[in-house]
């Protein structure tokens, strides 16, 4: 479990409860870069932007788990040239920002299928990934290509292959068994999900694993996401009363 000093002191200032897993749906970026009559790609670099700044807050606020939406398994019906674009965007993040996420002790794990990405990207994915794997602070996940369906699907079929192979009694199957098989095993799952650009869907996003999360959704698109729009998600997680099925005590 990862230590945040600062966590107590932001929490009791502000009166906020702090999820221990955040997961975001970027949205916007396109209609962000409209509106200032800029092209879309103006606007996914803005978007990067608002990534750097998330997870500094999340640092900062004591999260312990940030997933972050980068691109769907659905997001390969956009033009070749803007699926080349984010594919370059995130090549140059995991890059340009690797050293300084390693020394703040942050482990990424990058989710969704490694199919259809090219080799060069696959390699740095795996840098990426064992680079950091000892860290012990936040941990970031970025789903890239990544579809809950599709990772439920890939779970399915891994654990009907224990099954025939006789190392798995399908009676012993639970929940658990599930939540280990999945691109998230080993995370908690999220407490908080939140979706900006004023779109109220979860779009495939951890679907099994956000059984219970509380959905915040907020008007401002990607770009322009900050301290303001992360401390207003607090707040109104923060006002939700979660009781996991059960009453009230
Ligand atoms: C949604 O906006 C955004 C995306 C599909 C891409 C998000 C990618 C980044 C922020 C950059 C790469 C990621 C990392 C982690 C470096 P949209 O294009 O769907 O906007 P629209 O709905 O307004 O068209």
């Amino acid at each position: 479990m990862s230590t945040h000093p600062a966590t107590a002191s932001i929490e009791a200032q502000r009166g906020l409860k702090i999820p221990r897993h955040i997961g975001v749906i970027m949205d916007g970026n396109g209609r962000w870069a409209k509106q200032r009559g800029l092209g879309r790609s103006e606007g996914h670099k803005a978007g990067v932007e608002a990534v750097r700044r998330i997870v500094a807050l999340a640092i900062e606020y004591g999260v312990d788990c940030l997933t972050l939406f980068s691109f769907s398994a659905e997001n390969w019906r956009r033009p070749p040239d803007e699926v080349r674009f984010i594919f370059g965007l995130l090549r140059r993040f995991v890059t340009s920002d690797l050293e300084r996420l390693h020394d703040q002790n942050v482990r990424i794990r990058i989710i969704g299928g490694r199919e259809g990405l090219e080799r060069g990207l696959r390699g740095i994915i795996h840098d990426v990934e064992s680079r950091t794997a000892a860290n012990t602070g936040l941990d970031l996940v970025i789903a890239f290509n990544y579809g809950a369906k599709t990772e439920i699907v890939n779970a399915t079929r891994a654990i009907a292959r224990k099954v025939a192979s006789g190392e798995l009694d399908p009676d012993s199957i639970d929940e658990a068994t599930i939540a280990r098989h999945l691109d998230t095993s080993g995370l908690p799952d999220p407490d908080l999900i939140l979706r900006t650009s004023g779109e109220m869907r979860l779009s495939n996003f951890l679907l099994w694993q956000s059984a219970y999360a509380e959905l915040v959704f907020v008007e401002e698109n990607w770009p322009d996401f900050d301290e303001a729009v992360f401390v207003r998600a607090l707040k109104s997680y923060t006002a939700r009363d979660r009781r996991f099925g059960g009453v009230r005590t």
